[in-house]
């Protein structure tokens, strides 16, 4: 069943980018009109599809869990295979959130003897290979984290010049995904520093998703897609307004460069981690699934509230992040105080767009999004499915959308052209 799945996935994917590759551009909605420069140029996708590591991996953004914007470095084997199991209780688990993925300070000070890297011994008696086992035992995938340099960033063993060491241990383990940070680096670059642990997972024969933390220094988006499955385009997030609106930001600029097999990562979930209200959460999700951003959760899985769970377990709106199309929504319109009141949209797949009504202003305000202003011709009629309310909330509207917002809140919609103005759908 799943090894079904997983081919039909891979030659839709093949299909598809055999007809990027040719076209440099992804082929464009009917309903949009490619004539017009300005709506052409408004999903550029010319950078996407023809930088991929090609192992197999990270069709759509990965999606999972990791310690570090909770626990930081207070973790031990113990709060893993509780994360593991309250993955799977909440529900969070079957809706796809399947890494497990172990941050920094994971391993022993130093290395051993035999120069290999090995767990501290304190807060990970039983080793990794058993935690990987226990992971695996419940469906789940197990990651670990390690550095582009000589320490990692809380000053552990790195992996520069110890790739192929590293990355047979790691597979040796079970290990299935690597994030791979930029801290003690030499001043190297990365495009020397980076490639070589790919070679080095590539040669383990196990396949891991490889991520890319380099903070988007030296414009990853632009070389990273040959080397990894996602590549940070920031520095580290924080549990902020501000954090999450200057991250969101940057990572747009990259848009045109994600795609199926590489994704640009404006790093990982804040939502219940408590520094930001519930709309707040609300935008940072909805912005981070149509941005195509990995979900990863970042909040402690075992003590969640009902609003936390209730963002991270809409169906909906992980469904766009999930979209086969992987093309990364991006703001197309903005007006307004401080250009607040902003739209942000993207394409999906069945000539479907994604949209994100999102109010960067303190106070409720009303925002309206032109058919121009997000690709469609204004005399289409479209279905709107408001994915926050769970229903359709309009089945013909014409030329344009509008909608009250509360303070840093957002709405998110799914619109479904009822007729498309050319033959070809
Ligand atoms: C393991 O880590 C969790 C989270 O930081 C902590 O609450 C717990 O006390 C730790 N357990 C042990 C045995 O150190
Ligand atoms: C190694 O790289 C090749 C070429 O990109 C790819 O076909 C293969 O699947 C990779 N293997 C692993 C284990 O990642
Ligand atoms: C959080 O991020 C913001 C914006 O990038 C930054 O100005 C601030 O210093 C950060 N706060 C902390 C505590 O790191
Ligand atoms: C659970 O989370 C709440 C905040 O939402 C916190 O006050 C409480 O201490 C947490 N409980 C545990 C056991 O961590």
């Amino acid at each position: 069943m799943a090894k079904w799945s997983g081919i039909v996935a891979v030659v839709s994917l093949t299909v598809f980018l055999m007809s990027v590759t040719a076209a440099t551009v992804l082929p464009i909605h009917p309903y949009l009109k490619v004539e017009d420069t300005f709506i052409s140029q408004l999903y550029d996708t010319s950078n996407y599809g023809f930088l991929q590591i090609d192992n197999g991996l990270a069709l759509t953004p990965q999606m999972g869990w990791s310690t570090w914007n909770f626990f930081a470095c207070n973790i031990n084997e113990t709060v893993i295979k509780e994360t593991a199991d309250a993955l799977i209780s909440t529900g969070l688990a079957s809706l796809g959130y399947t890494y497990v993925n172990i941050d920094d300070c994971w391993s022993r000070s130093r290395r051993n003897s035999k120069g290999e890297m090995i767990p501290d011994p304190k807060t990970f008696p039983s080793g990794i290979k058993a935690l990987a086992d226990y992971v695996h035992s419940k469906g789940l995938k197990l990651g670990v984290y390690s550095d582009a340099g000589i320490f990692t960033c809380q000053v552990r063993p790195g992996s520069l010049f110890q790739e192929k060491n590293d990355a047979e241990h790691w597979a040796s383990w079970g290990v299935d995904y690597l994030k791979y940070d930029n801290c003690y680096n030499l001043g190297l670059p990365p495009q020397k520093r980076y490639p070589a642990m790919r070679d080095a997972l590539n040669a383990t024969g196990r396949t891991m998703f490889y991520a890319l933390c380099e903070w988007g220094i030296d414009d990853p988006a632009k070389w990273a897609g040959k080397i990894g499955n996602s590549w940070r385009t920031t520095d580290d997030i924080n549990d902020t307004w501000i954090s999450m609106t200057t991250i969101a930001d940057i990572n747009n600029k990259w848009a045109s460069y994600a795609g199926p097999g590489g994704w640009n990562d404006p790093d990982m979930l804040e939502v219940g981690n408590g520094g930001m209200n519930y709309h707040e959460y609300k935008g940072h999700f909805s912005i981070w699934a149509l941005m195509k951003a990995p979900l990863i959760i970042g909040c402690d899985v075992r003590n969640t509230t009902a609003d936390t769970l209730e963002i991270l377990s809409n169906k909906e709106v992980i469904a766009v992040n999930q979209d086969p199309l992987g093309v990364q929504g991006r703001r197309v319109y903005s007006s307004g105080p401080d250009s607040c009141q902003q739209v942000w949209a993207g394409p999906l797949s069945r000539n479907r767009l994604a949209m994100v009504l999102w109010n960067r202003c303190s106070k409720a305000a009303t925002i309206t999004a032109k058919w121009s202003a997000i690709g469609l011709e204004p005399s289409i009629s479209v279905s709107m499915r408001d994915l926050w309310k769970h229903k359709v909330v309009s089945e013909n509207t014409v030329g344009s959308f509008s909608a009250r917002v509360n303070g840093h809140g957002c709405e998110m919609y799914i619109l479904t052209p009822q007729r498309a103005t050319r033959s070809s759908i």
